[in-house]
């Protein structure tokens, strides 16, 4: 693999274009959780070191073509500028035929940051010639976010086509993890997935049945789970109209030995500053919302966790931000660290949102690996070629 520690590659002078997922959690304004800005700071130092002059793009959300003033990277540049101790300049506008003139300012071994590259319209689209009027901003292209590289986006993709690319070091170290794990994967395997993002993991789950031997749902998912499957949920985050699917994932887990579970009791509340109650999954009022997982849950998950070798944790099992429902991520947290601890087991946690409920509980160092990869993680487990990665091996 490609990367930028590679000693033939010249960055002296050169305009290098550095692709980061810088999509961190926001509140009222504030940055909730490092992580993601932490882990892109070796790839900084070492291009500064090498006085290349550095544009740094990336997306935070999703404003779908247009500008969203709650969407701007300028606080998350300010702070990155403080975790590096350098000057970041902030170019706000969107890419037009000035941006040329304003990157071509910065001096070698400085850094510029462009405004939130998805509120270009081309971007998500990726359109040919904004793929290629982004690739005039510089002499290189370097990909350094594993979280964004299952997306086929132009300053993830389009932008390969025109520019020698390579892999920045963060995400060259992700590679060799998840590959790694991938290839010595020992069984049983479970996978708790959890968190809010329904519609596109319940794809994912559908394809792993066939791979792993536990798929344990939590979170939002297992709401819709639980509603199609005959229970109240009440005003719980849910999906509709999911019966086919999950009818396919039962059927398909049957086929291939793989035991799905869900919660078979949870905590409720009428809202998420509410305190929490234990109900049993059948006992749900139409004024309650789902926020945690159950004590017996939570037990089930724990022998499940102990009678494996390999635990991959994608999302968090409940409202963890409000202490009332942050139990059930705590207790799944501890069950598999202590196991990484006690019988060297294989631990890998991925995802934005598990990642911070980690960080929360100071737990980062007893994982095998954390990955800062959500929806790219789990692709990558299912065994699909990511399209950010697949374009730079081939540029190279
Ligand atoms: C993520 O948070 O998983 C990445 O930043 C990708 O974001 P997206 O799901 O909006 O493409």
């Amino acid at each position: 693999m490609k990367n930028i520690s590679n000693q033939d590659i010249t960055f002296k002078d050169k305009k290098v274009l550095l692709r980061v997922d810088l999509n961190v959690p926001m509140k009222n304004g504030s940055i909730t959780e490092l992580s993601r800005i932490e882990k892109i700071i070796p790839t900084i130092k070492l291009l500064l070191e090498k006085k290349a002059k550095i544009i740094i793009l990336s997306h935070i959300g999703r404003p779908k073509g247009k500008f969203i003033e709650g969407m701007s990277l300028r606080p998350i540049s300010k702070k990155l500028e403080t975790l590096l101790s350098e000057k970041i300049l902030f170019y706000e506008n969107i890419i037009n035929e000035n941006t040329l003139s304003e990157v071509n300012k910065i001096q070698s071994g400085s850094i510029i940051m462009l405004e939130n590259i998805r509120f270009n319209e081309g971007e998500e689209k990726n359109d040919v010639n904004f793929s290629k009027n982004l690739s005039k901003l510089g002499d290189i292209y370097v990909n350094d976010a594993f979280s964004c590289s299952h997306r086929s986006h132009a300053s993830v993709e389009g932008v390969t086509k025109f520019i020698p690319s390579y892999f920045g070091l963060q995400i060259s170290q992700e590679i060799d993890a998840l590959k790694k794990i991938t290839s010595e994967i020992k069984k049983p395997v479970t996978l708790i997935i959890g968190g809010s993002k329904i519609s596109t993991k319940i794809n994912i789950i559908n394809n792993l049945v066939k791979k792993f031997n536990n798929i344990v749902i939590v979170g939002g998912m297992a709401n819709t789970m639980l509603k199609h499957t005959g229970s109240k949920v009440g005003k719980s985050i849910c999906e509709d109209n999911c019966e086919f699917l999950i009818k396919e994932i039962l059927d398909v887990s049957k086929k291939y030995n793989c035991t799905i579970t869900c919660p078979v009791d949870v905590v409720v509340s009428q809202n998420i500053e509410g305190h929490g109650k234990n109900k049993n999954i059948n006992q749900i009022n139409e004024d309650e919302m789902i926020l945690d997982i159950g004590p017996n849950t939570i037990n089930n998950i724990k022998e499940i966790i102990n009678e494996s070798n390999t635990v991959l944790w994608n999302g968090p099992a409940g409202y963890f931000e409000n202490p009332n429902f942050q139990n059930g991520t705590r207790e799944i947290m501890h069950a598999i660290s202590n196991k990484t601890i006690n019988d060297n087991i294989f631990s890998v946690a991925g995802g934005g949102e598990t990642v911070a409920a980690i960080n929360k509980f100071k737990k980062l160092d007893s994982f095998t690996f954390v990955s800062t990869a959500g929806g790219a993680f789990l692709e990558y487990l299912e065994g699909k070629s990511l399209p950010g990665i697949k374009a730079i091996n081939k540029n190279v």
